[in-house]
């Protein structure tokens, strides 16, 4: 029983990975280290090479015996994805559809894969359902929608089956500070209230304080990362025990604001956190937080960790990895 992990040198893919061999299945990563960093990888089985070189998956799919897969491998940049849209749907959507067609040849036929509460946009009611609208407001977005659907027409007419996971905001790191998000590419709030609080920056720039929303600055669900992983282990437990195909909101079904995440990393850390107002981030919803009881429902899954776990393990980790895996 072999897990093939794309995308498993990155962020979450990398702390997943982790977790997914430590309940005693074997691994193999398929990276191209664009984005990831290969000193995430640890001494896990590893195969660098892009998900849209059929080939070489055909090749690694033998060769190590894969019978599940878990798919993270894409580019995730919002802003950038609007700024170069076909850099997008040529790697995040015709290499995931490259992907899946080098499966169906190996007769892979479990897939978890990692998408975005960004298919609901704005969302239209707060906590959000996996019935509930999909506005795609950017084609980062669009992408992880349109390989949403490729998955659910190959649920349909083969015997591929697939666990869509629609995470809202993934944050923070391992406890023991040696798997982390780096801020040097990432645009998220955790890291950038870090930079800040570590004199790495000299202000959080806070992007608009006029939102409807109890103090005016934006609401997101916070997940810890460790909980979104085991979020996959449960994944793929589901389709072992012949799970149909299912799409599921990984979220603590929890909202916090802006401030309040500044105020909670000011208790945590015993530090201020030097901040200015500035205009709204275009596309910026005022609130995005999910209704997660399908997925309890579904797995038994339920978030372990605090929004303190949260910054106490991102304020950890960037304390002691200010170049992220180049520290
Ligand atoms: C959170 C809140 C900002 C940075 C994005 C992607 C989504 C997913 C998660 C991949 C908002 C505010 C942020 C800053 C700020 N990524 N903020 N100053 O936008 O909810 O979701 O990341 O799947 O696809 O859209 O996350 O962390 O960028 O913003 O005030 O320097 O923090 O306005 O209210 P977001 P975020």
């Amino acid at each position: 029983m072999t897990v093939l992990i794309t995308g498993g040198a990155g962020y979450i893919g990398s702390i997943t990975t982790r977790l997914i061999r430590s309940t005693g299945r074997a691994v193999v990563v398929l990276d191209t280290l664009e984005n990831g960093h290969k000193a995430a990888v640890g001494d896990a089985p590893f195969v660098q090479g892009d998900i849209a070189d059929s080939q070489l998956v055909e090749q690694v799919c033998k060769e190590h015996g894969v019978d599940e897969v878990v798919h993270f491998a894409a580019y995730k940049a919002v802003g950038e994805s609007m700024e170069n849209p076909s850099k997008y749907f040529q790697n995040n959507v015709t290499g995931s559809q490259k992907l899946f067609e080098a499966l169906q040849k190996c007769g892979v036929n479990r897939v978890v894969f990692s998408s975005t509460a960004a298919v609901y946009g704005t969302p239209t009611r707060v906590p959000v359902r996996e019935s509930d609208t999909l506005n795609c407001e950017s084609v980062y977005a669009e992408t992880k929608l349109m390989i949403e659907k490729t998955l659910g027409w190959y649920s349909k007419v083969s015997s591929m089956k697939s666990v869509v996971l629609r995470y809202f905001n993934a944050a923070g790191a391992t406890e023991d500070s040696t798997l982390g998000e780096d801020w040097r590419h990432s645009q998220n709030l955790i890291p950038h209230v870090m930079k800040a609080t570590l004199g790495h920056a000299p202000t959080l720039k806070v992007f608009g304080d006029d939102f409807p929303t109890p103090d005016g600055t934006g609401v997101r669900d916070y997940i810890h990362v460790e909980d979104l992983a085991r979020a996959h282990i449960a994944a793929l437990d589901y389709l072992k025990a012949s799970g149909e195909s299912i799409t599921c909101n990984v979220g603590t079904g929890f909202g916090t604001s802006v401030m309040q995440i500044i105020e909670a990393t000011e208790r945590v850390t015993g530090k201020k956190v030097p901040f200015e107002i500035v205009g709204r981030r275009a596309g910026d919803p005022a609130e995005c937080y999910a209704d997660a009881s399908l997925i309890h429902h579904t797995f038994g899954w339920s978030p372990e960790k605090s929004l303190e776990d949260i910054i106490a393990s991102a304020y950890a980790w960037h304390s002691s990895h200010p170049l992220g895996h180049d520290s």
